[in-house]
């Protein structure tokens, strides 16, 4: 009883989270700190955990802006202990539950989006590894007698049929089919030929259950909108369309309903590759898939063969599989349920650690509207009106974005015990949604314990080479005091935060320290002093945000050379303005 309580305080102590990360990612502090330490000591010493990439049960299929595991864990295991209840009000692709799961920890999820409900209900029910081979065999086996004939090629080498991997196409025209021969084992590509874009003709009766239905047009379809696009199937040609359809007819026969959600996922998994939204880039990394966050439909694209990307994706999900039975988690303890996480149906005080990751408002991703596609095939209906978001073409407004975000985070106090932590991990380059972001929490009554940057280890596609990239994901962490006491803001409020005198600190503490002093350095710990001063002052906060560039020129006035890195900043957030042309 007496090392329960003492580990706790131990835990209650930044400084000694402080000295936990450090420890965990091999920094030495340098000197012992206390709790009135100047917050620039803090920000010294504060390691930055950078992200891995995913373990492979994450590989089974995308989710937009998925925490990393590492991070994640790392803290679910600093701030619970196990045999703890551990929340996620904004559950996503499920890190938390799955994570906080395997370290023991009873893992509660809720979403919004049914689909984020049915991917972490399948990783949490996972079938056994036979069970799953031997239903995707015959799932593949009926489709490929419905449909293969309409994906065949000549074979250059040996003349008899190959099958074709993929098409390219500009707009319409065929350009140059890729194939590999069963026949004498080559693979190759060619231009098409008259028989090639004859077989692409053919029509055939699509099964009468194929998902279709017009396109709700949203922010993320507005590139559909323009290329006259008006329903769902015409994303696809005919005969991908058709071998999707048969897939998925071919999937709910399965009888076993663990084996059937996996396979269902493998089907949305691949389902963007069976359409026209997967661009024909020569030379482009990771292998054909939908990259950026909006349904669009490039001009250059590929028409891939979809029974064989639908094999590479179950090839996939065996490793998830693998993964999660073999480093898996007693996974009776994780819960996940389709809720609005604005109203939870949990008792006052009955969860130990929130971990969460809310939307990220302004120009943030879409959750809702990107898994349309995913839902309509899985029979899913969406409540897109309940969605913390900001979108202008479906008036969700700014204040509809922080009323939502208020409502949770009050939420989120009213269940967490007294004493003790949230960890929100957040993202934007628009003093509005931090506004919203910080009054959510401050007037929920939650006091800011540390605040730090989080780092990517490979950014995507849209990040690479943003060297203004103005913004690093922060990790909150946040504590409900014990009963009776709630924070008091800082009586300072009434001067200005200084970007430059910010900078100045900063740049002095880490050369004091002997540490790195690049501009990603920098800028990394003034967007945490940024946070703080704002949260803890209890001010709106203004347009000093830091971005690269301002940090930059505030070490150029000050005289400190700025030393270019390689590093990348995460920027979770798409990089594109709010339209004006939002109905
Ligand atoms: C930033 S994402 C979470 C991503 C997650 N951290 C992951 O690693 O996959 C935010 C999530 O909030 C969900 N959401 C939006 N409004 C909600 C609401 N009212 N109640 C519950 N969840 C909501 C979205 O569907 C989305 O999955
Ligand atoms: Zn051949």
């Amino acid at each position: 009883m007496m090392k329960t309580s003492s580990s706790r305080k131990i835990a209650r102590s930044p400084v000694a989270q402080l000295g936990l990360f450090a420890e965990a990612s091999n920094l030495a502090i340098k000197q012992p700190l206390c709790k009135n330490v100047d917050r620039q000591a803090i920000e010294i010493a504060l390691s930055i955990i950078a992200a891995e990439t995913w373990p492979p049960r994450y590989k089974m299929h995308k989710y937009w802006g998925r925490k990393p595991a590492n991070v994640v864990s790392r803290y679910i295991e600093f701030f619970s202990r196990p045999g703890d209840v551990v929340l996620d009000p904004f559950m996503g692709s499920g890190v938390t539950v799955i994570e906080g799961a395997r370290l023991q920890r009873r893992a509660m999820g809720f979403d919004l989006n049914p689909f984020a409900v049915h991917l972490t209900g399948a990783m949490l029910n996972p079938p056994t590894v036979p069970d799953f081979e031997a239903a995707a065999n015959l799932v593949v086996d009926e489709v490929e007698r419905a449909v293969r004939h309409l994906f065949l090629t000549d074979c250059d080498a040996c003349g008899l049929k190959a099958t074709v991997r993929s098409i390219g196409y500009l707009n319409d025209e065929m350009q140059e089919v890729r194939y590999s021969c069963p026949q004498c084992g080559r693979s190759g590509t060619r231009p098409s030929n008259a028989k090639d874009v004859e077989l692409a003709a053919v029509r055939e009766q699509v099964p009468s259950d194929a998902p279709d239905e017009d396109i709700l047009f949203g922010w993320e379809m507005q590139k559909l909108r323009r290329r006259g696009v008006k329903r769902w199937s015409e994303l696809f040609t005919h005969r991908n369309f058709l071998a999707a359809a048969h897939l998925r007819r071919a999937i709910l026969k399965v009888r076993d309903d663990n084996c059937r959600n996996w396979l269902l996922l493998s089907l949305t998994a691949s389902l963007a590759q069976f359409t026209r939204m997967i661009a024909d880039f020569s030379g482009d990394a990771g292998g054909p898939s939908w990259k950026i966050n909006c349904y669009w439909m490039p001009q250059k694209w590929q028409e891939l063969n979809p029974i064989w990307y639908f094999q590479n994706r179950v090839a996939k999900s065996l490793q998830s599989l693998c993964d999660l039975r073999e480093n898996g988690a007693p996974f009776v303890l994780g819960r996940v349920e389709k809720q609005d996480s604005r109203k939870m149906p949990l008792e006052d005080e009955s969860v130990d650690y929130i971990f969460t990751d809310p939307p990220y408002g302004g120009e943030g991703i879409q959750y809702g509207e990107l898994s349309l596609l995913w839902c309509l095939w899985l029979s899913e209906h969406q409540d897109l009106s309940s969605e913390i978001a900001f979108n202008p073409y479906r008036q969700l407004t700014q204040e509809h974005y922080a009323s939502g975000l208020e409502h949770v985070f009050a939420e989120c106090f009213r269940v967490l015990k007294p004493g003790k932590w949230m960890t929100v991990t957040f993202a934007n380059k628009d003093p509005v949604v931090w506004d919203a972001l910080m009054n959510a929490c401050r007037n929920a009554g939650f006091s800011l314990l540390t605040a730090a940057p989080m780092k990517r280890s490979a950014p995507s596609l849209t990040e690479t080479n943003m060297h203004t990239a103005p913004k690093a994901d922060l990790v909150l962490s946040f504590e409900k005091p014990a009963t009776g006491q709630f924070p008091t803001l800082k009586t300072n409020s009434h001067g200005n935060y200084s970007l430059d005198s910010s900078v100045h600190r900063i740049v002095k503490a880490l050369q004091g320290a002997s540490m790195n002093v690049t501009a990603h350095d920098v800028f990394d710990r003034v967007t945490v002093d940024w946070f703080s001063w704002f949260y803890e002052n209890g001010a709106r906060p203004n347009a000093v945000q830091p971005t690269l560039t301002n940090v930059e020129s505030a070490m150029a006035v000050l005289g400190i050379p700025v030393t270019t890195t390689n590093e990348k900043h995460s920027t979770s957030t798409p990089k594109r303005k709010v339209p004006t042309d939002a109905a």
